[in-house]
């Protein structure tokens, strides 16, 4: 496996053939793992992106913190069979003068709860699909809503890449995998566990927004609702606990392909 950190080094490392994408901030779980793995499977080229995006995270966000340990990445990376680990730095990805966005314009709980994250993430994924010029990007269900305003962006602004939707990793007692969950005490994970389990409960009600909300079992949503991508609902939830924001998602009727 190659790392370059320079977009002239990562220009010289891409070959024929068909390309998988996977847009990363580091932090890898088995969820990033079985992203990379299906790319592995789907392309000849493997590219994984390493970057903690600034432009995403808002002024109560957790940059700061977020957690970093790019040798663990790199070496879980490498086993993963990935061919070339893309790490740049935010001067490489944002220049100075550096003044264009991508500002889907997005709906839900997400884009009112984080103004500006979805501007960053289109932005910052939108390069790295000119950089990388993927067949294939490959992202996890868990980040539903950003699944939706990529396909969005794609469509609309006819980038030539398939964005391909894998199911939500979880740990044994059904809690999602995040990068964040590192930051839960014990008993904040606990509690965390009321997520899965209420969205579960509203997965096959009859009124699952109700149901969930219903469930919560003392934990305080920031939101609740019924989300369309590309002709599949999804019951989405995000929640605090402690410092920790977290968010999930159930797929209640359809398919994310
Ligand atoms: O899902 C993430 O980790 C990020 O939002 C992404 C897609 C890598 C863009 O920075």
């Amino acid at each position: 496996m190659r790392i370059v950190r320079r977009v002239t080094e990562l220009r010289l490392a891409l070959h024929d053939g068909r390309r998988g994408l996977v847009p990363t901030m580091g932090a890898f779980h088995e969820g990033h793992l079985s992203l990379m793995r299906a790319a592995r499977a789907q392309c000849e080229q493997v590219v994984v992106s390493l970057f903690v995006n600034p432009a995403q995270f808002g002024a109560r966000d957790d940059m700061g913190r977020y957690p970093r340990d790019e040798e663990r990445d790199a070496s879980l990376a490498e086993e993963a069979g990935v061919d070339v680990l893309f790490v740049p730095s935010p001067q490489e990805m944002y220049p100075e003068g550096f003044d264009t966005w991508v500002d889907v314009d997005a709906t839900g709980g997400e884009a009112r709860a984080r103004p500006g994250h979805f501007r960053g993430v289109a932005t910052v994924c939108l390069k790295l699909f000119n950089l990388v010029r993927p067949d294939v990007a490959f992202f996890g269900q868990k980040d539903a809503q950003q699944v939706a305003v990529l396909r969005r962006m794609v469509r609309d602004l006819n980038v030539g890449v398939h964005i391909r939707v894998l199911p939500t990793v979880r740990d044994a007692a059904g809690l999602a995998l995040s990068s964040r969950n590192a930051y839960l005490t014990e008993a904040e994970r606990q509690r965390a566990l009321g997520l899965p389990r209420a969205l579960e409960a509203g997965r096959t009600a009859h009124d699952p927004v109700a149901a969930a909300r219903a469930a919560l079992n003392g934990l305080e949503a920031e939101y609740v609702e019924l989300l369309d991508v590309d002709g599949a609902t999804l019951l989405t939830a995000a929640a605090r606990v402690g410092s920790t924001r977290l968010i999930d998602n159930v797929i209640v009727e359809g398919e994310l392909a």
